[in-house]
């Protein structure tokens, strides 16, 4: 922090500077498919579409956070517990989907959820990638991959990517935090590696391909057709192992989906997104807000392109009996992870 001192003949005036950022925005990742040397992930995640930043939650943190998302579950008082896996079942624990995401109940406004978005380590890293600390982060949901699902519906393959093939180029980084060990049997992300550097080919060649049917357009899934034209272009797919408290991040652009666990580990994982708040416009902003203040879910998009409609968890055809409009720890955010909602930006543009 700088300080300017101004004397006259009778008063002394400290004008306190706000302290100068160390981002500029002039060293923001191009993902341009030529090669980096930032010497961190960001090389890895030019070159493949995706990185681990190792430990961007320290260890002892990201095991309370685990602890924080086994009791949320145990919270609703279903019948679920943590060391009895034959009470991993449908009745037993809040509604979850096919791929292990709870989308309902408030969740991606719970306490534990907001200070996982808080952890420096994890805002640090979409900061470097942008080259700008002024960012907003996407109200996401959680993911919990059980070993013993039998009578939960079974997680098939969905290979997909997160971005309308109609507006090519990077738009959108996505991240998760890992919570449990995720070795290769565990259950997690898998990426097809380098997949970001051949979309455009991909989707000018592919285009007359029939599309698999999507809630939107900021969604593509890959057909048989699709997955042979990336095998036969010599792309792989990688199961990204991790360890608890690394993030991984992605390029919205490269085929992705999360497999389950085959070990004997369940997999904890929060969705964390984050864009410069300059590239949300203030109609988006205004969306945002009102979503934060319902406690609703915008998606991975930071900028609100979806709000969901409710927190109300259908079970069954029915509201579920434990459903909640709100979260059951309510958030208290401090100045950084405010900033995050966009609020304080929406205000200073009164
Ligand atoms: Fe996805």
């Amino acid at each position: 922090m700088s300080t300017t001192t101004t004397t006259t003949a009778s008063t002394t005036t400290i004008t306190t500077e706000p302290p100068k950022s160390k981002y500029t925005g002039a060293n923001r990742m191009t993902f341009d498919g030529n090669p980096t040397s930032y010497n961190d992930f960001r090389d890895a995640l030019s070159r493949d579409g995706y990185a681990v930043i190792k430990g961007a939650i320290p260890r002892d943190r990201a095991e309370k956070y685990a602890d924080a998302f086994l009791g949320y579950m145990e919270g609703f008082n279903l019948g679920y517990d943590r060391h009895n896996p034959s009470t991993v079942r449908r009745d037993k624990l809040p509604v979850l989907n096919e791929k292990g995401m709870i989308q309902s109940y408030g969740v991606t406004h719970e306490q534990w959820v907001w200070d996982i978005r808080g952890e420096e380590g994890v805002i640090e890293a979409f900061a470097k990638v942008y080259d700008d600390e002024d960012l907003i982060v996407s109200f996401d949901v959680v993911n919990v991959g059980f070993v013993n699902r039998e009578d939960l519906p079974e997680n098939k393959p969905w290979p997909h990517q997160d971005q309308d093939p109609a507006k090519p180029g990077f738009r959108c980084l996505q991240g998760l935090v890992n919570l449990h060990p995720s070795g290769p049997n565990d259950g997690g992300l898998i990426v097809c590696k380098g997949g970001h550097n051949l979309s455009a080919q991909f989707h000018a060649e592919m285009a007359d391909e029939p599309r698999i049917p999507a809630w939107t357009p900021e969604w593509f899934g890959f057909t048989d057709n699709g997955m042979k034209w990336l095998a036969d272009h010599g792309l792989q797919w990688e199961k990204v192992c991790c360890d608890p408290g690394d993030l991984i991040v992605w390029d919205s652009r490269v085929p992705h989906y999360n497999v389950p666990p085959t070990g004997s580990v369940d997999r904890l994982a929060v969705y964390t997104c984050y864009m410069p708040v300059k590239e949300a416009s203030k109609g988006d902003l205004v969306r945002k807000r009102d979503a934060f203040e319902r406690r609703l879910g915008t998606t991975h998009w930071p900028n609100a392109v979806h709000v969901a409609p409710t927190n109300i968890a259908t079970r069954d055809g029915k509201p579920c009996p434990v459903a909640r409009e709100r979260p059951v720890q309510e958030p208290v955010l401090n100045e950084r992870t405010m900033k995050l909602t966009g609020i304080p930006y929406l205000e200073a543009m009164a």
